[in-house]
């Protein structure tokens, strides 16, 4: 088994030379911690998407709303406007729930400790255990894709994932210490996403090759071993561009519960192997070509239909709306403005 504090030590180094410049970092070795709030904001932001995706969203969340007090007072509507394009919206939702729990119940300050935080709505054990290292600098075993990845080939563990979890989380537990706690996870994470990517890790510059099990056993990118997902299904459906005689858009609010819950979106039809086409206003309809898009669970073509009418919807200017709406709403308005 490699040795802990020496592997420690190594990556620790690496980080003090290597460490990204990130908008929610305080630099390595810091005696300045980062506002917790922002550290939140970054991790649940993260859990979404990469950095460089994330990052713009970051600036203008934080611009806009510069303390949780101030995401706690924004109007729903405005968060899940700002939210598009991040995916997976009910964290948007959970996020001002928290927002307003810490603003409500702890005065406008994050608890500081792992165990509060992980009773605040919506955080969940990564994200708790994140905020107490990154912002506190609390001893706690921050356990994300990337630090699995990176235990999976230091260990050079032959179990797959997802049963692994549990291994993983205790062997990385193996690294947590008082002994830089908050530099600890953010350097694991920089070595995941630099170096020991997914696809061809770069093991010849790696600070932690010298106790890498996975190397030494000759294929480290083989780590970790995972039992083939199912395959994902695919859906079919509808979605409607309705214009009125201003050339505003026509869009629904979905429902709170369920997918895109709470987010504006274009009306469309159900979705499922061969949807019904049923319009939401009797006008004539023009197909528009289909886009594609990706969920977690199923993919999806959504035949766009382009029309002029009017009735009972949110009426919104071309511009405002592509910024409000998910993603996948957008590709069809792109999709039915360019017909
Ligand atoms: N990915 C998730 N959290 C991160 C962090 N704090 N720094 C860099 N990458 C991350």
């Amino acid at each position: 088994m490699p040795d802990v504090s020496s592997l420690r030590a190594a990556l620790l180094d690496w980080y003090d030379a290597h460490a990204r410049t990130l908008p929610w970092r305080a630099p390595p070795g810091s005696a300045t911690r980062t506002d917790p709030y922002r550290v939140w904001l970054s991790e649940v932001m993260l859990q979404q998407t990469t950095v460089p995706h994330a990052a713009p969203y970051f600036e203008r969340f934080t611009t806009r709303w510069p303390t949780v007090s101030d995401l706690a007072a924004a109007p729903d509507g405005d968060l899940m406007a700002a939210w598009a394009g991040l995916g997976y919206y009910a964290r948007a939702r959970n996020l001002l729930a928290c927002a307003r729990a810490v603003a409500r119940e702890h005065g406008g300050l994050f608890p500081d400790n792992e165990a509060a935080l992980l009773a605040l709505p919506g955080v969940g054990a990564y994200t708790a255990a994140a905020v107490a290292a990154i912002a506190f600098d609390r001893p706690a075993n921050v356990v994300d894709g990337n630090v699995e990845r990176v235990m999976s080939r230091l260990f050079a563990l032959e179990a797959p994932l997802p049963a692994a979890r549990p291994e993983l989380k205790r062997l990385a537990a193996l690294f947590v210490s008082e002994d830089r706690p908050g530099d600890w996870p953010q350097a694991l994470m920089d070595l995941g996403s630099g170096l020991c990517r997914p696809k061809s890790p770069s093991c010849e510059v790696c600070p932690l090759a010298f106790g890498c099990e996975g190397l030494k056993a000759g294929e480290p990118a083989r780590y970790p071993l995972k039992i083939r997902k199912a395959e994902r299904p695919h859906r079919h459906g509808h979605a409607f561009v309705l214009r009125d005689a201003e050339g505003r858009i026509g869009l629904v609010r979905r429902p709170d519960k369920g997918l895109l819950g709470g987010m504006v979106g274009l009306p469309t039809s159900d979705w499922n192997a061969a949807p019904a086409f049923d319009p939401p206003s009797t006008v004539n309809w023009t197909e528009a070509g289909a886009v594609e898009h990706v969920f977690t669970h199923f993919s999806l073509t959504l035949t766009v239909h382009v029309g002029v009418g009017d009735g009972d919807f949110l009426w919104t200017e071309a511009g405002e709306a592509l910024a409000a709406l998910p993603t996948v709403f957008r590709k069809a308005l792109e999709r039915g403005l360019a017909a």
